[in-house]
């Protein structure tokens, strides 16, 4: 196992997520952290693991200064330790981070007279080290409206623009090397060579890390954490907690206990296929608490949005709580926190571990249940989730299952939630699924849904008039869920689709497509 990372420094770029994911696709290792992280906790470590206090740490090999929105000479913009620049490790700054690290160094930044937005023609001038492998010259993604102005006798110009003299750069003494375009972003064709350039050439990486790697030594950590408690897993059967799930149980076995809450809000099959999955194939300890008609009776006559997320959130609580209770010796709950949800709040006060905020909560359990926290995944990013999930031998079918929200069908239900709706819902939903699977199109979709609309409408069936409901479908492609465009799935499918819901669940004759983006609607209807 790799004991080295490099650590982003986030001057609050939209892209230090995608640098990170970068540095990782070339089997190095990285987090990333707050802009003003000090030197002394650099060259600490990070722990590996955590929560885990016995975790491996991983030394900082070298440091990336992200971009950032600011321009150097804003007082407000986020500065870094200087003393960063004495560690002895490489450093790469991008954009913002090349104009930070070239001022404390001695260059002087100016505004550009004329700004970069956009794809750029860069001419490289030195292919020494960086820009090893390369081309004369390369395409890229910039962004920038302040520049190196006087770069001063301590650098090296390594590549230059029509309009930016100096577009990258390298010290002459200290291993401090700046591009002020992106190589992170996927409009530079050949930023992928040049991290690696500097990932292996210049900080000395041989890409050791591996997920395999990864899912072992967490298998350890969970063990050392844990000692000879137990633990207490909400189990969802969407990708996260199905990971947890199953890493927790190859680490310590019958000592994990999953509960499942049935809120009767559920999609066609959900709670038998948790079971079949879990239970019997896995052989994991699984209470399933069937808790729907406490859900449905709380839910009665309910129809403002929020008041139903609330109600199914303390029903959830109520349930949780019921049935953990009966399980002695549990002291973690295990969560499927991701990498995106941790890493904003980032790193400091000398304790990394300390001040992340946790935004997810597996249905929103508090405090107040006294549980130890136990996250496994908050190191990865959802793509790495599935390929943890891959190396620990889940199916396909979880692994690529679309989101499903914790509050379940009853968002999707415009209005009163009853059992006739439900059953409406479920039945037209289990048709979209299908559909969109038979067309080979359930991967390139991020989410398809069904939604129970609160109108009905006049429709002729069989020479008779109908006076039933709407089903509005809505699929969406995205990669983040915080923008998505509707899926431009073919009038066919979309025929097939609608044809069927129609004929096939009783109560509904209209169906009707949602072409909207989010922003500004949401994915969900509630
Ligand atoms: P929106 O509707 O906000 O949804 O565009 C973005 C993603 O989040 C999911 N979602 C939820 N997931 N509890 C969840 O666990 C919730 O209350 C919730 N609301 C929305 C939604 O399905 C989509 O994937």
């Amino acid at each position: 196992m790799s004991r080295e990372m490099i650590a982003i420094l986030d001057f609050g770029s939209q892209y230090s997520q995608l640098i990170a994911r970068r540095v990782r696709e070339h089997n190095v290792y990285s987090a990333i952290c707050r802009a003003d992280i000090t030197a002394k906790e650099l060259s600490k470590g990070f722990p590996f693991c955590d929560g885990s206090r016995n975790g491996a740490q991983l030394q900082v090999k070298g440091l990336i200064l992200s971009g950032g929105p600011a321009s150097v000479y804003d007082e407000k913009a986020q500065k870094c330790d200087e003393r960063i620049f004495k560690l002895g490790v490489p450093i790469l700054g991008i954009c913002y981070g090349m104009q930070l690290g070239c001022k404390i160094l001695g260059a002087q930044i100016v505004a550009a007279e004329k700004r970069e937005y956009g794809r750029t023609n860069i001419s490289i001038l030195d292919k020494n080290d960086l820009f090893a492998n390369l081309p004369d010259s390369i395409t890229a993604w910039a962004s920038h409206g302040d520049q190196v102005g006087e770069l001063g006798d301590n650098f090296v110009r390594l590549a230059d623009t029509r309009t930016c003299p100096f577009a990258a750069v390298r010290h002459k003494r200290k291993k401090f090397f700046g591009v002020q375009f992106h190589p992170e972003v996927s409009h530079t064709p050949e930023g992928s060579l040049i991290l690696k350039n500097f990932l292996y050439d210049i900080c000395g990486f041989k890409g050791e890390w591996r997920m395999s790697d990864f899912v072992n030594e967490k298998i350890e950590a969970i063990r050392r954490q844990v000692g000879d408690a137990k633990v207490v897993c909400g189990l969802s059967g969407g990708v996260d907690s199905s990971v947890v799930a199953s890493l927790i149980h190859k680490a310590i076995g019958d000592r994990l206990v999953c509960i499942f809450v049935d809120n009767g809000l559920l999609r066609r099959s959900e709670r038998e296929n948790v079971e079949s999955i879990f239970q019997d194939h896995f052989h994991i300890d699984l209470r399933v608490v069937d808790w729907s008609k406490q859900f449905l009776d709380a839910l009665k006559g309910v129809t403002d949005p929020q008041k139903k997320r609330r109600i199914i959130g303390s029903e959830f609580i109520e349930a949780f709580k019921s049935e953990a209770s009966k399980i002695t010796n549990a002291k973690f709950l295990a969560q499927g926190t991701l990498y995106p949800d941790v890493i904003e709040s980032g790193f400091g006060d000398g304790n990394p571990a300390a001040n992340i905020k946790l935004h997810h909560n597996v249905g929103g359990l508090p405090a107040e249940l006294g549980f130890e926290l136990i996250e496994p995944l908050r190191d990865l990013f959802k793509d790495e989730v599935r390929v943890v999930g891959e190396h620990i031998g889940l199916a396909e079918d979880i692994l690529w299952r679309h989101p499903f929200p914790g509050p379940g069908l009853a968002v999707r239900i415009i209005g009163e939630v009853t059992p006739r709706r439900l059953e409406i819902l479920r039945r037209a939903d289990g048709i979209l699924i299908d559909e969109i699977k038979s067309a080979g199109l359930y991967r390139k979709i991020s989410q398809a849904i069904a939604i129970l609309l609160p109108v009905s409408t006049v429709g002729v069936m069989g020479d008779k008039r109908s006076y039933e409901d709407v089903i509005a479908i809505r699929a969406v492609e995205t990669s983040d869920f915080m923008t998505a465009d509707f899926s431009k799935i073919s009038f066919e499918v979309l025929g097939v689709i609608s044809n069927r819901i129609i004929n096939e669940v009783q109560g509904v004759n209209r169906v009707v497509y949602d072409i909207s983006s989010k922003p500004p609607a949401t994915i969900e209807w509630e």
